[in-house]
């Protein structure tokens, strides 16, 4: 039994193997690109050891990749009958892990929270708590469960990790309506830190919410140094093309997705950036043609019935939707089996992403099939009583966004601009700085006024 610096107990006889261990942990708090590096190193110090399979496991699990299932049957099969006793807190980590792959994220939660109660130390307690929090859409407690665990990390010094958890913490308080408190907590972290990928893009929320768009790009360029190599770079790279996209910079916009997210869709979380950025080009006006869809979608729709998340299935209808299709009744085909199967998933379960997907998701991708089909009138009666409950199909208000967008955008091609105008309005003042949505604003108010000139 060795402790780690943060003086957790580890069940190993190998230092090595802890300090390895500990290493990953900060990265994945970080966001940093090499935690499996840390991870391969900590068992080759220890091949028994098992909280990298627990960490590996959870990683695996949260990013609800499309083909993990063999990488993570073996680290649940790692942990599950370890050879020596392990302490409470490992076998609360084994416990967690269990249940998220089993589709219990509410299960995982509580577990991490009950470590965390009687050690808010634990890094990648919080981490992992803060980082399902965020999928489930429970943005509160991204704040919170950093909140709770603060003054653990108060000493001085402050403990090793200790600008991870700012970052954690500014990236929850954006989330959570407090932009303000949000960029001091998250320049704090990067003055401790300029390495901090998570801290940098907390400040980029923050940029997109409260700056104009050109003061985004110039954030995302200055930091790029600090984000380019991390495990968030093709999310970064598309912050930045939502701010050229702002801004108006089509031709920046496409060098961005085709430079570099295209050639790196190889994971659930690249693709729904990827989608969600084409998608948002369409609506605004922009086609950005069969070819770049069609590499899209061959790769999402091998999901169709992963279901892993409702906000996958959005994204994979999305792709359905799109009108640049070149075989449209197949598209519509596809379109209707990824409804059927959400159907026949329903009633399988009852955890947060079944209830989320009956109740979010399938009128959702109905309403997004209706606007591909060009059924405007049927899109917005679909989306309107739904849109307040976005946030249960979780992830960041910026993803979130492209939803808002799809109302405006079908309340306007439905001609019912006093709906738009009215939804148009909101947004001004959430986001008052958005040029594209005052540029809307204007345009659909003289749509109106020619509209009752009549
Ligand atoms: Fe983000």
């Amino acid at each position: 039994m060795l402790q780690c610096p943060l003086g957790l107990q580890y069940t190993t006889e190998s230092k090595d193997a802890v300090l390895e261990f500990h290493k990953a942990v900060v990265a994945l708090a970080e966001y940093s690109s090499n935690v499996s590096t840390f991870l391969d190193k900590a068992l080759e110090c220890d091949r028994n050891f098992i909280m990298p399979h627990v960490l590996r496991g959870c990683w695996i699990v949260t990013g609800g990749g499309l083909s993990f299932d063999e990488k993570l049957k073996a680290c649940l099969t790692a942990v599950s009958d370890p050879d020596t006793k392990l302490t409470w807190r490992e076998s609360k980590h084994v416990e967690a892990v269990q249940k998220r792959a089993a589709g219990d994220a509410k299960g995982a939660i509580d577990t991490w929270e009950e470590i965390l109660l009687h050690y808010p130390i634990d890094l990648l307690a919080t981490r992992l708590a803060a980082g399902l929090y965020f999928l489930i859409g429970d943005s509160t407690n991204i704040r919170d469960c950093l909140s709770r665990v603060l003054p653990a990390w108060s000493s001085t010094p402050t403990p090793p990790g200790y600008e991870c958890v700012l970052g954690l913490y500014a990236f929850g308080l954006e989330e959570s309506g407090d932009c303000r408190k949000a960029e001091e907590i998250a320049r704090q972290a990067l003055d401790l830190n300029p390495d901090l990928p998570w801290a940098i893009h907390a400040l980029g929320h923050v940029y997109e919410e409260t700056r104009p768009p050109e003061e985004g790009i110039e954030h995302m360029t200055t930091w790029k140094l600090h984000w380019i190599d991390s495990i968030l770079s093709v999310h970064m790279t598309w912050h930045l093309c939502l701010f050229y996209l702002d801004f108006g910079d089509l031709a920046a916009v496409l060098e961005e997705y085709d430079g570099y997210m295209k050639p790196r869709m190889d994971d659930i979380f690249a693709l729904v950036d990827g989608c969600s950025l084409l998608w948002r080009l369409e609506c605004s006006g922009f086609s950005p043609g069969e070819e770049r869809w069609a590499a899209l979608t061959e790769k999402l729709v091998a999901a169709t019935d992963n279901h892993a998340m409702a906000w996958f299935d959005l994204h994979i209808m999305m792709a359905l939707s799109c009108k640049s299709a070149k075989d449209q009744a197949a598209r519509l085909l596809l379109a209707k089996n990824l409804l059927d199967s959400m159907s026949e998933y329903v009633p399988t379960g009852k955890t947060i992403n079944h209830v989320v997907t009956q109740e979010v998701g399938l009128p959702m991708c109905e309403a997004f099939l209706a606007y591909g089909n060009e059924e405007y009138d049927k899109a917005l009666s679909l989306l309107l009583p739904v849109r307040r409950q976005t946030a249960r199909l979780g992830w960041s208000i910026a993803q979130r966004h492209v939803i808002f967008l799809t109302v405006v955008k079908a309340a306007i091609n439905a001609k019912n601009y006093r709906t738009a105008l009215a939804l148009l309005s909101e947004l001004k003042e959430l986001k008052p700085k958005h040029i594209a949505t005052a540029r809307m604003f204007s345009m659909v108010k003289e749509q109106l006024y020619q509209q009752e000139k009549k």
